[in-house]
């Protein structure tokens, strides 16, 4: 029974060509791992993806390849409830209502938004850019979700999202169920193969400090050969003294279900080299058939739409009834009597 079990929720921006592997072993490959125990919600936010600069054909695109690169990895459209943000009204409707709770200062504070603020400057920032976290709450309270797997640096919004539910609820009566973000430590942050210190990302300065998952996996494995490596021969876990190598043993770790200590003592007195040359070839034969898989899928856009149309309507399902309490605990007046 599906009732009995947690739901858990999230997404990924359709922001880049393709996901990356940060988004990959953060992310995705917690939800595949968590899609049979719990009842899974699955989105793709594009109504998100519009709140910094982007392009109409692009986002269009870059959706249909996240949805494609979802179900490669392992998302189960049978299993989760998988769907594009924009095709569930409910989620920009919610997010009004929840905008008009949120303070502007509280929103203010939200790094991500700051960060990206500085980057761009403020005169490019959006009032869509200043909402994006209480639209991010609206994706997560609507379906009233238990657990939000994410990576570390959306634990500001799950926290702020917890806020708008506990305000609202105390404010207008139980309405929403208070989610909790799940945040691996061992993987919530996959670093930056050129410069250890950052986050791996779509927008890292140097093209070899990512891994694409639509990469041509020979790409890929000269992108983890020349990875900085830090000072010293000795192959072991410390991120502190030893990022870069750290980082290496995180991915390893995640591909093959090894635990770290166990590679630690695999690979006592070898090289960097060794670890490089493994881990590259383990990239190629991880990579080859996702992209395979991925391509396949994109090849039939129509079945691939028709996926998403009916994950939406088992979306709205739920979010129409969520939505239908809020607006009625608002006071807003009912539509009745038909049209
Ligand atoms: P985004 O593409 O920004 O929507 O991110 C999708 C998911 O990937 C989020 O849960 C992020 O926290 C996660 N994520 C993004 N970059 C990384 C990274 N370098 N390491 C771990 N998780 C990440
Ligand atoms: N903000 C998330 C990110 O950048 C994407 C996202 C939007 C999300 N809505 C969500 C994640 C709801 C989890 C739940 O990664």
């Amino acid at each position: 029974m599906t009732s009995t079990r947690q739901r858990i929720l999230s997404g990924a921006k359709p922001t880049a060509d393709s996901l990356h592997l940060g988004n990959y072993i953060g992310a995705v490959r917690q939800w595949v791992d968590m899609q049979s125990e719990y009842d899974p919600v699955f989105f793709i936010p594009d109504l998100h993806a519009i709140t910094v600069d982007f392009d109409p054909v692009e986002l269009a695109k870059r959706t249909r390849i996240v949805a494609a690169q979802y179900i490669a990895a392992g998302i189960d459209p049978d299993k989760s409830i998988f769907f594009v943000q924009s095709h569930v009204p409910e989620h920009a409707q919610l997010a009004w209502a929840l905008n008009c709770i949120t303070g502007y200062g509280e929103a203010a504070r939200m790094t991500q938004f700051k960060d990206k603020t500085a980057k761009a400057g403020s005169d490019a920032a959006t009032l869509g850019l200043f909402a994006y976290p209480s639209l991010m709450a609206a994706d997560i309270l609507l379906y009233q979700a238990d657990l939000v797997p994410v990576g570390e640096d959306q634990r500001q919004h799950l926290e702020l999202t917890r806020t708008l539910a506990q305000r609202f609820n105390s404010r207008f009566g139980e309405t929403f169920k208070v989610p909790q973000a799940t945040i691996l430590k061992s993987t919530a942050k996959i670093y930056d193969l050129q410069n250890p210190a950052a986050k791996m990302s779509k927008t890292g300065e140097s093209p070899n400090g990512a891994i694409q998952l639509l990469e041509d996996p020979k790409t890929a494995a000269k992108r983890i050969k020349s990875a900085v490596t830090d000072d010293g021969t000795e192959i072991r876990f410390d991120a502190e003294a030893k990022p870069g190598i750290s980082n290496l043993l995180t991915i390893y770790a995640t591909l093959t279900n090894r635990t770290i200590a166990d590679l630690e003592e695999a690979y006592q007195g070898k090289m960097y080299g060794h670890l490089k040359t493994d881990l590259a070839e383990l990239m190629v034969e991880f990579l080859t058939p996702l992209r395979a898989r991925t391509n396949e899928l994109m090849s039939d856009p129509a079945e691939l739409d028709r996926l998403l149309a009916r994950g939406a309507g088992r979306a709205r399902d739920i979010a129409s009834v969520t939505l239908a309490s809020v607006y009625d605990r608002i006071g807003f007046l009912p539509l009745s009597g038909g049209r």
